[in-house]
Formats: structure tokens, C-alpha cells, sequence
């Protein structure tokens, strides 16, 4: 059946990827335009590295978004069982089936001899219940299964276990799935395959040899200030320039989370709504915990702030000379050994970054909508020792 592309589908060039994606409010810079056009066009998966936050999985929504594909989302998690994410049997299905027919199923064993000879028919019917009809396809399989063009995210891969990573090692080579009941799926149109990890493991160097790489790091000021801008938050101009300083600024402190893009919208956002006309330390300080959501990363954001705002607001600790501990009550803002600590966090602040970057949290649509996608499978052909195993396995649990 032939497939209708939207007149739109393609990039014609790195600038066009860059327009189309900017229209739809996803702010791309050339180095991360041209990585997508690549995709494109290679009919390579890419594998996006990079704190939360920085629009890894935005942009696989986008890419979608621009290209008029459905996105299909396997969303990653330590412990996932890879049946989850290529294929199931549909279970209830079966069942159902089964007793629909239990008068049918009845007169094939009613004049067997024995159990044996009983068991021995019911499984040269085997094949009945392990066909496409009771497949039931998880985001890669579907991928693999679907007849129009699709977006698949692999979202967070680093969460995911070794054994599913070679799974994916498998797929993302030939755009295969072999389901050895019934035979090999091959993609019609090869998917357009995003996957993204926060870094808080290595990845297998196949895996990576196999995709397109990038790192996405936070992004420059102006590109920040143009996403900001980009999404009508209602600060002006002035304030929000001055507000993605002072996130830069939380950014290279030691926080177990470092404030993300989405948090940046989200004060800013909160800033128009209080109406205020100027960043001030106190104002900020009142909001803060839009952009800093520990404790202890909150007080050491509110001792930085006021120096954020105004590079001289810094009370020298010299200047009053009294001890960190001191009993004696005091409601300025206090800064011991700021310099010092900021120094200290300037050299390594992405690593201390990334090892405690949190997993991102689970959002709305993890596989995308299935529609009943029929596409023929190839003719049976030889399949692994693993996929036959984990087939039996399967079975077995029935
Ligand atoms: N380049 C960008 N252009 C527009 N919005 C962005 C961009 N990068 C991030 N964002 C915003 O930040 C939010 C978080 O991005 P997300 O893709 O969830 O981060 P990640 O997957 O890297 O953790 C998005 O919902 C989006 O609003
Ligand atoms: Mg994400």
C-alpha cells in the first residue's frame, strides 16, 4: 500500500530543519539543525547526551511535529523486561479466544486416546494462537509494523539495562524485528530514531557507533533568552535577558539539580504573573524554589542570588569579622568563602552535573496512539538462538 507523505515531510536543507523547527517553538542551533538533518537523511538513529532539561526529548516531539510523522515513544526504566518494549502475546486475548471455542477445542481432543495424544494435538494447533492476531507490538515492534512514516524516541536509554540495549543493538542495525513464530518484520519506511540518554551511565560503544552522536549541554545565553522569549512567558525582554544570567549563574554552583530550560520558562513565567518590574534579590528570592527544588540547593541559590543581581552586593566576611557559627543575629545575607566555592565548582561543575543529574521524570504519552497497523511480515526465516529462547520463555509462561 503506498504511503502519502505530507508535501512537507522532508528538510530540504539544515536551515530549513532550522525554520520549521523554530516555528514550532523548538530553538535549534546549527550544530543540533545539522545533527537532525542527518537523521533525515541517513537513515541513522541519533543518541542525544545531556543533562535534563536541554529539549532532548522536545526535539524527537518536534522532529515529528515538523515532519508530519507519528511519534512512538519506549520510555526507559531499570528492570524493563525487553518484551515490553518489542512484543507481547496477548494473553487476555487468548484466554478469550479459548473459551469461545471450547466446544471447537473439545471434538479435536474428544477421541484421543490418552492425554498425551490429547496434549499432542492441541499443539499442531499452537501456531493459531501465536500468530499476528494475538501479537500485541510494544514501540519498537510497532515502529518496525507501521505503515506510515514514524518518529521513534528511545527516551532515556541510559536507565534501561544491558540486556535491552542489545536488544536495540539488533534492531536499530537492519530496521528488523524477527518474531520467530510468526517470522521477520522489515520497515517499510525506516523510522527516524531519537534516542536520549542524561549521562548517568556509559553506553555500550556499539550502541554509539551506531548512531549519530550529540551533546546537549545548556544552551548559550542568547539561545536560552530566544527560547524563553519564544514562549510568551510575558516577562519583558530587559528582565528575561537579566533572569537567564542569574539561571546561568545557579547553573555552576555544586546543586544535585541544576536548573533545566522548562525551569528558566517557569520563573520567568512566574516573574510576569507577580507583575514585577525589576529583579530584585528579594524577589527572587521569594520564587526561587521555582527554579531549585532541593532544600540544600535552595540555601545555597539564596546566598547567591543578591550577588547574581549585583556583583557588588558581596559582604565581605572580612568586614564584620565574625565567625560562620557565630551566635549573634544577623539579616543580611551572609556569603562565607564565596569566591572560593565558586572556583572550586567552575572546574568540574558539568561532571558533578551529570553524576547527579536525577533520571527525567516520566511525561504524558510513552507510546504514542497505536492504530491497527496490519503490515505482512516477511517469510519465516532463521532466527537466533536468543530470540528463540526468549520466545520459549514467553511460552513457557503461559
Ligand atoms: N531548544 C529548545 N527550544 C524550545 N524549548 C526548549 C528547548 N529546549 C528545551 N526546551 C523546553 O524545555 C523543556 C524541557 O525539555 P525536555 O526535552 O523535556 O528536556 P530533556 O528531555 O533534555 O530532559 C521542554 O518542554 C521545552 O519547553
Ligand atoms: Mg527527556
Amino acid at each position: 500500500m503506498p504511503v502519502t507523505v505530507p508535501a512537507t515531510a522532508s528538510f530540504s536543507s539544515v536551515d530549513d530543519v532550522v525554520t520549521r523547527l523554530t516555528d514550532l517553538g523548538y530553538i535549534a542551533d546549527r550544530r543540533l539543525a545539522t545533527t537532525v538533518y542527518l537523521v533525515t537523511r541517513m537513515n541513522k538513529p541519533v543518541l542525544l547526551e545531556g543533562p535534563a532539561g536541554v529539549g532532548k526529548t522536545e526535539l524527537a516531539k518536534s522532529l515529528a511535529a515538523a515532519t508530519g510523522r507519528r511519534l512512538l515513544r519506549l520510555q526507559c526504566y531499570e528492570g524493563q523486561d525487553e518484551a515490553k518494549a518489542l512484543y507481547e502475546w496477548d494473553y487476555g486475548k487468548q484466554l478469550l479466544y479459548t473459551q469461545m471455542l471450547r466446544e471447537k477445542i473439545g471434538q479435536i481432543v474428544a477421541d484421543a486416546a490418552d492425554l498425551h495424544e490429547a496434549i499432542e494435538r492441541i499443539g499442531a494447533q499452537e501456531s493459531v494462537f501465536f500468530s499476528e492476531r494475538f501479537l500485541a507490538p510494544r514501540p519498537l515492534l510497532e515502529a518496525i509494523r507501521a505503515e506510515d512514516p514514524v518518529v521513534l524516541l528511545i527516551d532515556e536509554v541510559d536507565r534501561a539495562d544491558e540486556a535491552l540495549e542489545a536488544v536495540l543493538l539488533e534492531m536499530l542495525g537492519e530496521f528488523q524485528i524477527s518474531v520467530p513464530e510468526i517470522g521477520t518484520f522489515t520497515a517499510t519506511t525506516p523510522p527516524y530514531v531519537v534516542l536520549t540518554s542524561n549521562n548517568t551511565r556509559d553506553l555500550a560503544a556499539a550502541l554509539k557507533r551506531r548512531c549519530l552522536h550529540m551533546f546537549l549541554d545548556y544552551p548559550s545565553a542568547e539561545r536560552e533568552l530566544q527560547i524563553v522569549r519564544s514562549k510568551d512567558t510575558g516577562l519583558s525582554e530587559v528582565l528575561a535577558a537579566q533572569l537567564v544570567d542569574i539561571v546561568r549563574g545557579l547553573r555552576e554552583l555544586e546543586l544535585r539539580k541544576a536548573p533545566s530550560i522548562s525551569e528558566t520558562i517557569d520563573w520567568a513565567r512566574t516573574l510576569a504573573v507577580l507583575g514585577v518590574q525589576e529583579l530584585t534579590a528579594p524577589v527572587l528570592a521569594e520564587t526561587v524554589s521555582v527554579v531549585v527544588k532541593y532544600d540544600k540547593d535552595v540555601r545555597k541559590a539564596l546566598e547567591v542570588i543578591p550577588r547574581l543581581v549585583d556583583p557588588n552586593a558581596t559582604i565581605p566576611d572580612s568586614a564584620h569579622g565574625h565567625h560562620h557559627d557565630h551566635p549573634h543575629h544577623h539579616n543580611h545575607h551572609h556569603l562565607p568563602h564565596h569566591d572560593h566555592a565558586l572556583a572550586e565548582v567552575d572546574a568540574d561543575g558539568a561532571a558533578v552535573r551529570a553524576a547527579k543529574d536525577m533520571p527525567n521524570r516520566f511525561d504524558d504519552g510513552y507510546y504514542g496512539t497505536p492504530k491497527g497497523t496490519t503490515a505482512t511480515p516477511a517469510p519465516r526465516t532463521q532466527v537466533s538462538r536468543e530470540q528463540g529462547n526468549r520466545s520459549f520463555a514467553r511460552r513457557r509462561a503461559l
